[in-house]
């Protein structure tokens, strides 16, 4: 038998392997004393046999396949040049490891297959795993498994992220039973629908207690997930790019980085190496250390009217409330009047910029403010010129339905990506952009792995060239949004729902896997477009002041009042900012269903904002006190309520909250709580605490 050992501060991951066989994960959990001995764990968790069983237990390998009677689905689907299903025997041939990255390479001589697991530590906290298949021929993979792990016997509960448009990160919460929960996204993107994440707790785990384990598979091209109970009880999770989308025969694949995380200390626990992990990992280190920029994005104050004096008019407007970066959105090319058109066509449009952008660009740099664009590069309008000239650039057939009037260009073609590549590169190239909105609004015809590569392999080429240039993902809002698009974009446009009630939920849940510092929440209009409901100013404020701030109002709707309420809130985004936005996010256990709260937590610990959203009114009259987390116990701590103009007349106790500010200790914060001012529904308490 052979043992490798895999440690971080909050989980042991034991790998074996026996006889050269497939390696399985035996343990994976809580850390481990340093002198257990592993080889007797492994043998310790070996499940018992009884009637209408085979004579061993087939291991959840890293691999499970088919062929050794493994009665779960198989982590490898494969097929030879004849259409024969490949059901390899792999034989242990290397393992190279240290404590913290394991790579073990098999192979299968007979098939000419060789399979590759590799296991790193990507952050303390959290560990990636990828799959490698090398084939001598030319085969056609079906499916292929990031490697597998088990799922701890004591998190019965499956947690994941459902959604649609405008409503993306709904959580949702099944158990193990006797069918397995597999999810396909056939959409060709991450998708509103199934966020390419998972997660396992056990009963009572919440955000600030229990064990909970978390998946995320980073690509955006489309995922499968399986998450099983074998007859015999135990469980597996495997993720991979959707089943059939490497299309055609290859001799390599490869999955996508798998991220997994365990926590015995709730779903915080996993959050916060997942949020460390973009923050301070995918995201440039420069883009941590300057301030980032508050946004104006004039789409829902114009759609597609795009006027130089009007949009000059906006600028100047948006400066005023504090805006740093103004955004052009869809409409400055082709002739792109609305959206049936000129997709592909991406030379500006004369008749709306008769001098160019610099006319723009200038004023808007006159008003202290950087000037981005948007672009939509993978797709086309069947009326656009683009279309006229090259209809063969089209991924799938020429009658497919059309999504939003738009078809998708099939990016893997070399003159398509020489196209966008020099389409992109000379606006880029010509004008003052420091930054790109990079949408994409339908599913593809068809999930295609060489696709989501090429678009990955376009967006670093242009971040090579243009490393000053950041790029904000957006596909109808958050239907591209993971680790892999990640890799070479720096915000992501969360959701077309700037509805601040809709928005607090969304982000709350995106929490889970996202930081605050790439999540971007932009001010709306008065009556949101999306839902039609009117939130006051403070509230549309506070909640996109919990993440990267922007706005997208047309600022002539404002009263005095509002402008002020959101100048204030701005003001106080940018006081906090350069701790803000490098904070975890902690999400509270609030014991009232009506409040969604999180808690900010500075990364030296010593200073915090707690964001209480009321989201409903509450089932009981009085507000319940909402228990902190993360504090020191023994600490004192100064609490304030930063918004207390807020107070309503309805509330009419007295409480010290709401005329001072209060020193009490972190147990004290967190055993019981900090009790907030009765509130109406649909608005936000912000409270700050420093350390004493
Ligand atoms: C969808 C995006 O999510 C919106 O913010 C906007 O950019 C439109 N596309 C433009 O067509």
């Amino acid at each position: 038998m052979q043992t490798w050992r895999l440690d971080d501060s909050a989980q042991t991951i034991v790998v074996a392997a026996i006889n050269n066989n497939m390696a399985f994960v035996a343990y994976w959990g809580a850390v481990l004393p340093e002198h257990e001995d592993v080889n007797q764990l492994v043998k310790a968790q070996v499940r018992d046999l009884t009637g209408g069983m085979i004579d061993q237990n087939a291991p959840v390998s890293l691999c499970p396949v088919e062929g050794n009677a493994f009665s779960g689905m198989p982590a490898l689907i494969a097929s030879d040049a004849m259409g024969t299903a490949l059901m390899p025997r792999f034989t242990l041939q290397h393992a190279c490891y240290n404590k913290q990255a394991l790579e073990l390479i098999y192979n299968d001589v007979d098939l000419g297959l060789t399979y590759k697991a590799s296991i790193s530590l990507a952050i303390d906290g959290l560990w990636q795993l990828s799959s490698n298949l090398q084939s001598v021929d030319d085969i056609q993979v079906h499916w292929l498994a990031a490697p597998v792990l088990p799922v701890a016997d004591k998190t019965p509960r499956a947690l994941e992220f459902g959604g649609r448009w405008c409503g993306e990160f709904r959580l949702t919460e099944s158990s193990f039973g006797p069918s397995a929960l597999v999810r396909e996204n056939r959409t060709g993107r991450s998708g509103h629908e199934h966020f390419p994440g998972l997660m396992t707790a056990s009963q009572g785990a919440n955000y600030c207690q229990g064990d909970v384990y978390a998946w995320h598979y980073g690509w955006s091209g489309g995922h499968k997930m399986v998450a099983e109970q074998l007859p015999d009880g135990r469980r597996q999770v495997q993720f991979g790019h959707v089943s059939h989308s490497y299309r055609g025969m290859a001799k390599t694949f490869s999955s996508a980085k798998q991220y997994v995380a365990f926590s015995a200390h709730g779903i915080n626990g996993v959050s916060v190496p997942l949020q460390k992990y973009v923050r301070e990992e995918l995201l440039p280190r420069d883009l941590l250390q300057k301030p980032r920029p508050v946004h104006y994005n004039c789409w829902e104050a114009i759609y597609f009217d795009h006027d130089v004096e009007l949009l000059q008019d906006l600028a100047s407007r948006a400066a005023s409330l504090g805006a740093e970066r103004f955004v052009l959105d869809d409409g400055w090319f082709g002739q792109r009047d609305d959206d049936t058109t000129a997709l592909g066509d991406w030379d500006l449009d004369l008749r709306k910029y008769p001098q160019g952008l610099t006319p723009l660009i200038d004023h808007i740099e006159s008003l202290g403010m950087g000037f981005g664009l948007w672009f939509e590069p993978e797709m086309v309008s069947e009326n656009s010129q683009l279309y006229r000239a090259h209809p063969e650039w089209v991924l799938g057939h020429a009658t497919q339905t059309l999504g939003r009037q738009q078809l998708v260009l099939n990016m893997a073609l070399a003159p398509v990506q020489e196209y966008l590549y020099d389409k992109v590169n000379q606006m880029l190239a010509n004008n003052a952009i420091e930054y790109i909105k990079w949408d994409h609004n339908r599913v593809l015809p068809f999930a295609d792995v060489s696709q989501t590569q090429a678009v990955y392999n376009l967006l670093a080429r242009l971040r090579s060239v243009f490393p000053h240039v950041e790029i904000e993902s957006c596909s109808s809002g958050g239907g591209r949004i993971d680790y892999g698009i990640l890799q070479h974009t720096q915000r992501v446009w969360l959701s077309d729902s700037n509805d601040a009630l809709e928005r607090l939920r969304i982000q709350h849940h995106a929490a889970t896997f996202l930081p605050a510092i790439i999540t971007g929440s932009h001010v709306g209009p008065r009556c949101c477009h999306t839902s039609g409901r009117v939130h006051s100013m403070n509230f549309r404020a506070w909640v996109a002041a919990q993440r990267h701030m922007g706005m997208e109002m047309d600022p002539r709707e404002l009263t005095a009042a509002e402008a002020s309420q959101l100048l204030s809130v701005v003001k106080w985004w940018k006081q906090q900012r350069s701790w803000l936005l490098a904070a975890d996010i902690l999400r509270l256990d609030s014991g009232d269903e009506a409040v969604l709260a999180e808690q900010h937590l500075a990364a030296n610990g010593e200073q915090f904002v707690v964001f209480a959203g009321v989201a409903d009114s509450s089932e009981q009259i009085s507000p319940r006190p909402l228990p902190l987390t993360g504090l020191d116990a023994q600490a004192l701590y100064e609490i304030d309520l930063v918004n207390r103009d807020e107070l309503v007349n309805l509330s009419r106790g007295e409480m010290a909250i709401k005329v001072d500010t209060l020193t009490l200790s972190g147990s004290y914060l967190m055993n019981y709580g900090v009790t907030l001012p009765w509130q109406f529904p649909n608005a936000m308490w912000v409270l700050k605490g420093k350390r004493l």
